[in-house]
């Protein structure tokens, strides 16, 4: 569907909500280490490494290739940054027409090289026609039956896709974003305005019922995790987990965008997902320099950040995997993106490589962070 370029919707932009979060207080850093010193460094691999600890490393497909210079050498699992979202995948932006060709090429290289490939995302209410195909909304509106139709189009969308991709795709995050960004509703889509939460609920079991065997997953982005937000999520899940839907595996994205995310509460909520019995995996992952900005050295103290994000990770036995939103430096999301577009927000540099492709202090952290043994780092 190439034409669509899909940024411009994404609603990170709303004023009041980011002088509020430009203003909330900085999480201090520890600068216990120094990631440019040889002492952090080894030569081997991220992927030899995530897997010694049994989780997977992961990174995105673009829309370039240049995910094809790091895996399979760094990394272990892929998923597209785009080409599967339900927009994307529609040929022209039709309903119920799919054009698979650029998603299948990116499958089909992550399962020929032995990585696992995650899918990314089959229901997301937020900014059609990237993330579905705006007819979906003008059948709604003329329709006298909405609920019925609305469940008819979810269920056939999830189960063509599914089925697609089945046997290639291990993992869906099968809903995306459910709440609001800054607040603790639920976000106020189409889908939720005619179903409820019910379209949640149905999007696990239509999942499921195309292929029991997938890992499935309900994927969010937090600021905190600890505020009224982050506890409306784990009521979901608690509630997901007790009407019996086949939810296993929540997604966190962790983009750091405004503010560095408090570990203390980073650890208390993923406590909170296993006492639920509930996994989790870091699917977004990604830090920006610039909120170092105060600190003597951005990049070392980004990779304090990144160190301190893994560490929980590699210490926590219901964690699965970690995957960076992006390759290298050169292509970041944030780069074509309100605000952090803007040279203001400069530089996002939010990644493990520079834009040449050259490790950085971050890299080594997260190096450092998969060569400890879980007891070796508290
Ligand atoms: C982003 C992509 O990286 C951009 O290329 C695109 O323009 C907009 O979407 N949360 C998500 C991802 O779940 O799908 C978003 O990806 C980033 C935020």
């Amino acid at each position: 569907m190439g034409k669509m370029k899909g940024g411009a919707g994404l609603s990170y932009t709303s004023l009041t909500a980011q002088l509020r979060m430009l203003r909330a207080k900085p999480h201090s850093v520890r600068y216990t280490h120094d990631f440019s010193r040889p002492e952090y460094q080894s030569g081997d691999s991220l992927r030899s490494l995530a897997e010694k600890r049994g989780l997977y490393i992961g990174t995105i497909a673009q829309e370039d290739d240049t995910y094809k210079q790091y895996l399979p050498g760094q990394f272990d699992s892929l998923t597209c940054g785009n080409a599967m979202k339900w927009g994307w995948l529609s040929r022209e932006g039709r309903l119920g027409e799919y054009d698979y060709a650029r998603a299948d090429a990116i499958v089909d290289y992550a399962v020929a090289q032995g990585c696992r490939m995650r899918g990314h995302t089959l229901v997301w209410g937020r900014n059609p026609p990237h993330s579905y195909p705006g007819e979906v909304d003008r059948i709604l509106q003329a329709s006298a039956t909405p609920k019925e139709d609305l469940r008819s189009i979810l269920r056939a969308h999830v189960t063509e896709v599914v089925g697609h991709f089945k046997g290639r795709v291990r993992q869906w995050d099968v809903v995306n974003e459910p709440f609001s960004v800054y607040d603790k509703r639920f976000a106020d889509y189409t889908f939720y305005q005619v179903l409820g939460k019910e379209y949640i609920f149905n999007a696990f079991r239509y999942a499921k019922e195309a292929d029991s065997s997938l890992s499935l997953v309900l994927n969010e982005q937090f600021f905190f995790y600890r505020d009224a937000r982050a506890k409306a999520f784990l009521a979901l899940v608690r509630e997901m987990k007790e009407r019996d839907i086949p939810l296993d595996t929540v997604g966190l994205q962790h983009h750091v965008m405004f503010v560095e995310q408090d570990i203390d509460d980073f650890r208390w909520f993923i406590g909170q997902l296993d006492a639920l019995g509930l996994k989790f995996e870091i699917t977004e992952l990604d830090i920006r320099q610039k909120i170092f900005q105060k600190a003597p050295d951005m990049a070392l103290a980004q990779a304090e950040a990144y160190y301190a994000i893994l560490c929980e990770c590699v210490n926590a036995p219901h964690c699965t995997g970690v995957t960076l939103w992006g390759t290298d430096d050169g292509n970041s999301w944030y780069d074509h993106m309100a605000p952090f577009a803007m040279r203001c927000f400069q530089p996002n540099a939010p990644l493990l490589f520079d834009a040449a492709g050259r490790k950085k202090p971050a890299y080594y952290a997260v190096q450092y962070a998969l060569r400890q043994h879980r007891e070796e780092i508290r």
